[in-house]
């Protein structure tokens, strides 16, 4: 887990050795595929695609590396200590390439993207280099090194969605699931290099993202995560101006996306992330009111509280909208989660602006919050206008107050939580013990009880008993 981020967002963990189950009667190629993913959801579930595409071609998958014939990592940029990671592990298979000559080591997603060729001067072990627009090429790529060569697709497209890609849901626990339903982003943020990686935003036929989630839940999986880098954009048949492109055809947002979405079954529930303050409109919070499986919970990243700040940053909103938008959500979502992401130490961030961030946190009270310090990013806005001036030391402390302030709203939301019977959606057993299990409450609060007779996949109600600033401790009330 991020050294710096409160709860389990997946941003920054890693996924390692992901096995696919093959399915009767599947055509084996003999080869064997180890995956590696790190990054956020969107990079999660871009593997499942790769792994999708792969088998399609006969690959099985491995959880030991030591037994691949192919290992490729999916990687992210978004701040230099993921990077950092990524060639610290690259390392680890320098060794096994010495022992195995034959082994292909094929580097994915946005560090593929950002570095392209200069990665295989840089790692001399790495054989192939994809981009997130080019995982349908990656069999060719693969037999491209068999032959010899080095192998680099990092094209990006403006219409690639994979959206005819039936994704391999890879260890998973059969019960949540990411759906992605735009790629890219169009936005610019002055700090972030995801513009670069990911290419330009484009969304997926709504019709395709209904039948996935239609499929998986008669596979028997009960909660959705439509992903995109900003939801809120999600279009279909309009251009980026609102004009209609087909009129023969219906046009489709975000809000009516959902709605689609949340009338496949009453008892799927949905969520989505993330969504961005200067495009929430009050429809996407009124289609959340009126389905109850639309869970009750948004990731709304701030990034900073200051106004000037968010300037630099390229926001597009100011302090006065976003707390516009928090009052909406509270008006028109009762008792809604809400999460966030900070920043702290962008260039030129001054004590007042930081003093800013720390009153809007009060403000607000957030659930839960993704806190980092800021890191240059090449290329992107920032390194090309602004100096990166605030003091490592500066950074940190400021992201100390950040955290700590956090942790004790995170604790007194918890703490409010006791006495109430909520239901949950069982995910899986606990980690400390094979007699509790852990489930979700529709505020997306993580809840830890006895299990009894409750398996993986159940709605169940619960009385929440106890807490901490991390988790809720519960126990299993009669229906
Ligand atoms: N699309 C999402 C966020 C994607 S990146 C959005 O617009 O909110 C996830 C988070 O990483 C961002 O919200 C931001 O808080 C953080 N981040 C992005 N670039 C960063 C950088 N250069 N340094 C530190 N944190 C960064
Ligand atoms: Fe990055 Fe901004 Fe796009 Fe989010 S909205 S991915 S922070 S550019
Ligand atoms: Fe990282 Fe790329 Fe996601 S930079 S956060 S993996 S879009």
């Amino acid at each position: 887990m991020q050294e710096n981020s409160l709860g389990d967002k997946t941003m920054d963990e890693s996924r390692q050795g992901e096995a696919i189950q093959l399915q009767d009667g599947e055509k084996v190629n003999g080869k064997k595929l180890y995956l590696e993913s790190y990054g956020c959801a969107m990079n999660f579930s871009d593997s499942e695609v790769v792994a999708s595409i792969l088998r399609d071609k006969g690959y099985t998958t491995t959880r030991d590396e030591r037994e691949a014939d192919v290992v490729l990592i999916n990687t992210c940029s978004i701040r230099d200590n993921a990077e950092q990671r990524v060639r610290n592990r690259l390392a680890n298979f320098n060794k096994a390439k010495r022992e195995k000559p034959g082994l292909v080591v094929g580097i994915l997603g946005c560090m593929a993207e950002r570095l392209k060729k200069q990665l295989l001067e840089e790692e001399k072990m790495v054989d192939l280099v994809a981009g997130p627009d080019a995982y349908r090429d990656l069999p060719n790529l693969i037999e491209e090194v068999d032959g010899g060569q080095k192998a680099v697709n990092v094209l990006l497209s403006r219409d690639e969605t994979y959206a005819d890609i039936s994704p391999v849901r890879l260890d998973q626990n059969g019960v949540t699931a990411f759906v992605s339903i735009t790629r890219g982003c169009d936005n610019m943020c002055s700090f972030c290099v995801v513009p670069f990686t990911r290419g330009r935003e484009r969304s997926r036929d709504p019709h395709t993202i209904v039948q996935e989630c239609q499929d998986l839940f008669e596979k028997g999986y009960r909660e959705v995560t439509l992903l995109g880098q900003n939801v809120d954009s999600y279009r279909w048949n309009m251009t980026s101006k609102g004009e209609v492109k087909d009129p023969e055809k219906p046009t489709t947002n975000f809000a009516q996306l959902m709605e689609m979405v949340a009338q496949v079954n009453p008892k799927l529930r949905i969520r989505f992330s993330t969504s961005h303050p200067k495009d929430m409109t009050d429809d996407v919070l009124h289609v959340m009111a009126k389905h109850k499986n639309i869970c009750n919970y948004i990731h709304l990243p701030v990034q900073s509280g200051n106004s000037e700040n968010l300037k630099r940053m390229n926001r597009g909103y100011t302090r006065e909208w976003y707390m516009d938008r928090i009052h909406a959500i509270k008006r028109i979502v009762p008792n809604c989660g809400i999460s966030t992401d900070i920043i702290s130490g962008f260039c030129g961030e001054t004590e007042e602006e930081h003093k800013d961030t720390i009153s809007l946190m009060k403000e607000v009270k957030y659930d839960l919050a993704y806190m980092y310090k800021y890191s240059e990013r090449p290329k992107t806005l920032a390194e090309r206008k602004f100096e990166d001036d605030v003091p490592e030391e500066v950074k940190q402390r400021r992201l100390e107050e950040i955290i700590n302030l956090q942790l004790s709203h995170s604790l007194e939301i918890n703490q409010a939580q006791i006495g109430k019977v909520e239901e949950i959606l069982v995910e899986k057993e606990s980690r400390r013990s094979t007699d509790q299990m852990v489930g979700r409450t529709d505020r997306n609060h993580k809840v830890i009880f006895d299990r009894k007779d409750k398996k993986i996949g159940d709605y169940c109600l619960v009385k929440i008993t106890d807490c901490t600033s991390g988790s809720l401790i519960g126990e299993l009330v009669e229906e």
